[in-house]
């Protein structure tokens, strides 16, 4: 493949990738975003591999072909649930590779212009820092989204101080080998710190701003492909980069602004783990129902609104609560979803659910378009969400998810929370919502209670 031909390749690849970022921002059109991906992406592989400049393409396709078996393997078997630690763990091996691709480019590249040269090894430096800090903090994040790792947040003494620190020395060493390039030693030390400095970063985040640090390892690691693009002189690869390092970083935005957390104070860690946690002991009586009366309740409701949450993907229950809706709404009976920006576990996870069972796009709609809609509403179904609707969030400035916006489900005439039992959310805080006098648990498994709705309706 001649040179023109792979850069004319490469144009309508970044094109494609655009189009599909672009496409994954509606329901309507994320089907097609995917297919702009999955095309560009084919297309931007078989120009690399086939184009001049490269070599030994067998062992790149072997390389793929065993890659490509075990990615195939591991995305049939992921559950919807365990989707935030693959992406985690995948990320980490986005900046494995950064890292790689660095010590590999430090002694081939010569560059005859000494200015070019000095780029080239500046290029190689923040490359490998990237990456390095990408890696231990996605292996972090795996470890703790899998409950291997301890979820609660690491405080070390002096955190803060240590971060700067590592910062200040890492600059100080890059300055160090851009003058003396033939010594390999102050890139192996900045290493060291850079991998210290990644896994102390994620650790010394608590367990309720996980949502921000997966996709801000997603940005991380799109930085680090996009140093690795500028080392390996590949435009796509630093297009591409910037494109998922920048949609993470907006991402994070976005998540922050739905917890209402700062972005700098996530990603300093700690934040939000020095407030007394409210307890999770019980506070007051709750009551229960079955899943005849709540049947009753629906048939005589004119409005209704379904708040899925984690409960509703672990119960695969996504599929009776579409044929609920079809048949309320067959009743004429409105029936809407309202969907929390950080229900889940991973950002969207809601929306692919449903979307998944059929339930039409339009009767969807998020926290901010439907939260004033719930004191005029009959009837609320909390299917397996937990820390989305409690009201702690905004009456208790001691909880650790104070300040985050909720659904106000409470101000629904009736609220039924399906749950096994009064145990807490991911955030490990006590829900007042079920001690509410409008509130009825309805306990089991959450596909089970909403099979047994659909039979008595
Ligand atoms: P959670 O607060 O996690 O609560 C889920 C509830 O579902 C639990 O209280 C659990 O109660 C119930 N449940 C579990 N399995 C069930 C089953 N089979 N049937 C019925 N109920 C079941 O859920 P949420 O409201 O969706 O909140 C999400 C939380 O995850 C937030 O704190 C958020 O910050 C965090 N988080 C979100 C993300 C993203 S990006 N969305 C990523 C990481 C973390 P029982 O055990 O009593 O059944």
């Amino acid at each position: 493949m001649s040179l023109g031909l792979v850069q004319a390749a490469y144009i309508i690849a970044a094109l494609l990738f655009i189009m599909s970022l672009a496409g994954l921002s509606k329901h309507e059109t994320a089907k097609a975003g995917c297919w702009y991906g999955i095309i560009g992406m084919t297309m931007a592989l078989v120009a690399t591999i086939f184009g001049p400049q490269s070599e030994g393409t067998i062992w790149i396709l072997i390389a793929m072909a065993i890659g490509g078996f075990i990615g195939v393997r591991k995305a049939l078997k992921v559950e919807m649930t365990e989707m935030p630690e693959l992406v985690a763990i995948l990320h980490s091996f986005v900046g494995l590779a950064a890292v790689l691709v660095g010590y590999n480019s430090y002694g081939l590249s010569h560059e005859a212009d000494p200015v070019l040269q000095n780029i080239h090894n500046v290029e190689v430096f923040l490359g490998i820092f990237i990456g390095a800090v990408t890696f231990t903090g996605s292996v972090v994040a795996f470890g703790k989204l899998n409950g291997k790792l301890n979820s609660k947040a690491l405080m070390l003494p002096h955190r803060h101080k240590l971060n700067l620190a590592a910062l200040i020395v890492s600059a100080l060493l890059m300055i160090v080998f851009v003058h003396h390039p033939d010594n390999i030693f102050p890139v192996l030390v900045m290493t060291a710190i850079a991998l210290a400095f990644g896994w102390h970063l994620v650790a010394s985040i608590g367990g309720a701003d996980m949502p921000v640090v997966v996709s801000m390892l997603n940005s991380y690691s799109g930085w680090a492909a996009a140093a690795a693009g500028f080392m390996l002189s590949n435009d796509l690869l630093i297009v591409t980069g910037a494109l998922v390092g920048s949609s993470g970083a907006i991402l994070s935005y976005i998540m922050c602004k739905a917890m209402n957390r700062s972005f700098v104070s996530v990603i300093a860690g700690g934040f939000g783990n020095d407030v007394v946690t409210s307890s999770d002991e019980e506070q007051g009586e709750h009551r229960e129902t079955t899943a005849e009366e709540v049947a009753e309740m629906l048939k005589s409701a004119s409005s209704v609104i379904i708040t899925p949450g984690y409960g509703m993907a672990v119960a695969q229950a996504q599929y009776p609560v579409a044929e609920i809706t079809a048949k309320l709404r067959e009743r004429g009976i409105n029936v809407r979803f309202g969907i929390h920006p950080v229900a889940g576990r991973l950002p969207g996870h809601m929306n692919v659910l449903l979307a998944e069972a059929k339930v039409p796009y339009d009767v969807v709609l998020e926290m901010d378009e439907i939260n004033e809609d719930f004191a005029e509403t009959d009837v609320v179904l909390v299917i397996g969400a937990n820390d989305t609707v409690n009201p702690a969030a905004m009456d208790d400035p001691n909880s650790p998810i104070a300040g985050m916006p909720v659904l106000e489900v409470w101000k629904a005439a009736n609220v039924v929370v399906f749950k096994r039992s009064m145990a807490v959310g991911y955030a490990g805080v006590q829900n007042p919502l079920f001690f509410k006098e409008n509130t009825q648990m309805l306990f089991g498994d959450a596909k089970e209670r909403v099979d047994d709705i659909l039979k008595a309706l």
